[in-house]
């Protein structure tokens, strides 16, 4: 029964267990499949004839949007070449709203421009209906002094307090780099690229789906974000460790009531709608000049709650005026 699904990791092969989920029933799928790289996982071929791997991509892919919301969104990750061909098959049954370029290099190839980026095609079920929310990320600071990467010129007082709008280029979510936060699989994508796609399209309680699940990043993400999610894995192990992980996670991954992505001390990804409520508990600069060295969002150790709290003063609410008239530095 589809009630069984969700919630939980479920073993099986993706298209068997799609039988069970009805039309129009999930708020949003992402798929992160095979990418026919010959990759060494425990219960998959992933070398398959060019002709047989599009035509088991058209089923899934098929399907991913029959099960979603009218409101609701679809998202591939794969690499280019993949991609190409699959925007061939969703164009005729979904829309098109972004081709996300996910800035993640990968080891030299040779006789060739180094690929340095994996994409996310983001479909929509129906464009009306489609939910959708702007985020932001905080702006690129040096580690040691705090000062502002980017030189904006004497421009400053437009910039927006906390960070620029996400735009379709993701350079600031890297893949995990160190086997401590590995799990045992070749491809496991990093939570918090999942967090944004769940902050962006989502509300709390929604239902994301995963049907190539591996070791859970995208239930773990949905859960930590009080959302519903379910699962679809062919491997038993990996379906194993994605339940250890997650029955021990909670869905706290919020300030003061706010669902943000968070990483070390660091908010990585916050709703624009939210930003205003959240700012009456950060710091905000008093003078201009003081946007390039001051920590304006810094979490607490325990990360619930934010570790400098200051009232909404006059200046900032002067800052927030400039980005709504200006809005020159958000995309
Ligand atoms: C690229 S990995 C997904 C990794 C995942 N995003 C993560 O972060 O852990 C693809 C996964 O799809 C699984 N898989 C392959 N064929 C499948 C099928 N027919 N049904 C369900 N899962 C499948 C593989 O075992 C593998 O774990």
């Amino acid at each position: 029964m589809f009630s069984d699904y969700v919630n939980t990791i479920t073993q099986g092969d993706c298209l068997k267990l799609f039988q069970d989920v009805p039309d129009n029933s999930i708020d949003i799928t992402f798929a992160d499949p095979p990418f026919n790289l010959k990759k060494k996982y425990n219960s998959t071929n992933d070398s398959l004839l060019l002709i047989e791997y599009l035509k088991w991509c058209e089923c899934w892919l098929s399907e991913m949007v029959r099960v979603t919301k009218p409101s609701g969104s679809i998202f591939v990750h794969n690499i280019p070449k993949w991609l190409t061909h699959f925007t061939g098959i969703l164009n005729k049954i979904a829309h098109f709203r972004h081709w996300i370029s996910w800035d993640a290099p990968t080891s030299p190839m040779g006789k060739t421009l180094q690929p340095a980026h994996y994409g996310i095609l983001f479909y929509a079920k129906d464009l009306k209906q489609n939910k959708f929310y702007e985020i932001r990320y905080p702006h690129k600071r040096c580690r040691k002094c705090n000062y502002l990467h980017k030189d904006y010129g004497g421009k400053k007082s437009g910039l927006h307090p906390f960070g620029p709008l996400v735009s379709d280029v993701w350079t600031d979510i890297h893949r995990i780099k160190h086997n401590k936060y590995r799990d045992e699989h070749p491809c496991q994508l990093p939570l918090h690229l999942l967090e944004r796609v769940i902050l962006m399209s989502t509300d709390k309680g929604d239902v994301v789906l995963d049907p190539f699940s591996g070791t859970g990043t995208t239930a773990l993400a949905a859960k930590r974000l009080g959302r519903q999610y379910i699962g679809f894995e062919l491997d038993p192990e990996y379906v194993r460790i994605s339940k250890e992980k997650i029955e021990t996670e909670l869905p706290n991954s919020q300030i003061n009531g706010i669902w943000v992505s968070y990483f070390l001390e660091q908010i990585v990804t916050l709703r624009d709608i939210d930003w205003i409520r959240l700012s009456n508990y950060f710091f905000i600069p008093r003078q201009t000049e003081e946007i390039d060295h001051i920590p304006i969002v810094e979490l607490s150790k325990n990360y619930k709650a934010p570790l400098i709290r200051k009232p909404f003063n006059r200046f900032s609410e002067h800052l927030f005026e400039n980005v709504e008239s200006e809005n020159i530095f958000d995309n």
